[in-house]
């Protein structure tokens, strides 16, 4: 992708951080009708971890950030932006400026973005903008969900599927650019296959005014709908943002995908032919940890030394919105 300005951006660091209690599938069965056999041969996922209080998102947001920056080399000082992708925060007025508090990220500026399961992609994006305008610097952008507070713990259709977590990447200005190509996608009127509604009832506040007093309801999904669209939508999207990266897909080292359910991961790797050695997957520890899910993977891969400085990689999101996107960026400076 060409770079007017000459100022390109490069992932420097990772981090991750998952809750400390396990729920396995068994456990799930003492819930709701359901088997391990089901939830495995259906979902791949085997266990999450779930988030207790004195654990938040901005401890788990906090824990991963810590990581990302010693991982970068930098000060919370040197930070200038923290984008925090997330559905759930423990404040709906917004999630990031604690985590600027926590960190002491005094010179940060500090907001959250909502785009579900596809956030991260959606904050690389976003990160990438600024830098290369040359606006700033130094990006701390962090993909967390806490989907446990917002679980109907009866439904199994849902409650079997998610998890929580948090993981965070440092995004810098770099002389060449290392995001080589995106695409971002939203269709509102695909809206109602995947939600976490507001419904209020109303109250009368004087005799002429009725105002709607209510509360979030757990989340509703409509599964095949949603599996239907990751299956078509995610191999369309990686091929547009292979395209705009002058790359044919044989180049690409690792594919990493929102972490949904093993059977979307391995169908879009069939669809574009990429090979399983070439798939990163962590959806059986961890279940679907919505906008946690691509860099809780990203940071384990590196960790594990799989993924190389250099590397070249896909990755994508999906979810609610319906919102969709792909990335492709290569590793390190
Ligand atoms: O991050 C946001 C993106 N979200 C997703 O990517 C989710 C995408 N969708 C999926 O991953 C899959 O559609 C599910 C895993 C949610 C469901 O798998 P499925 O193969 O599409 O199952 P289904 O919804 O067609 O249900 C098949 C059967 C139904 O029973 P009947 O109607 O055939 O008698 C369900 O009631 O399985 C039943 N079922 C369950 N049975 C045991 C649904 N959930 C469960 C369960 N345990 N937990």
């Amino acid at each position: 992708m060409q770079n007017f300005l000459n100022n390109g951006i490069a992932i420097t660091g990772s981090g991750s951080a998952v809750p400390a209690t396990s729920l396995d599938n068994q456990l799930l069965t003492e819930l709701v009708e359901t088997s391990d056999e089901w939830i495995t041969s259906r979902t791949g996922i085997s266990q999450r971890q779930l988030a207790l209080p004195p654990e938040s998102l901005t401890t788990l947001a906090t824990d991963a950030s810590k990581q990302a920056l010693a991982a970068a080399g930098i000060k919370a000082e040197d930070i200038d932006l923290i984008l925090l992708a997330t559905s759930t925060p423990d404040d709906l007025f917004g999630n990031a400026c604690r985590i600027q508090a926590e960190l002491g990220a005094i010179k940060a500026v500090a907001f959250d973005l909502t785009a579900a399961c596809s956030g991260f992609v959606f904050g690389l994006v976003t990160a990438a903008q600024y830098i290369r305008t040359g606006v700033y610097q130094n990006v701390l952008l962090i993909g967390g969900d806490i989907l446990s507070r917002w679980v109907d713990w009866q439904d199994r259709r849902t409650c079997v599927l998610f998890g929580d977590g948090a993981g965070a990447v440092v995004i810098q200005a770099n002389e060449s650019d290392r995001l080589l190509g995106f695409s971002l996608k939203s269709d509102g009127t695909q809206n109602h296959y995947l939600n976490l509604n507001y419904e209020g009832t109303t109250k009368q506040i004087t005799p002429n005014i009725n105002v709607p007093i209510g509360a979030y309801h757990p989340i509703t999904m409509n599964g095949k709908e949603v599996y239907r669209f990751a299956v078509q939508k995610v191999p369309e999207v990686i091929d547009k943002a292979l395209f705009e990266a002058h790359l044919s897909v044989d180049k690409i080292d690792w594919l990493i995908l929102h972490q949904a359910n093993q059977r979307i991961i391995n169908s879009v790797a069939e669809r574009l032919n990429i090979p399983d050695h070439k798939v990163i997957s962590n959806v059986a520890h961890y279940g679907n940890t919505s906008a946690a899910s691509i860099p809780l993977a990203l940071d384990e891969a590196v960790r594990q030394g799989k993924i190389k400085p250099n590397d070249i990689i896909a990755t994508s999101g999906f979810g609610a919105g319906l919102t969709w996107g792909a990335a492709i960026f290569q590793w390190g400076r």
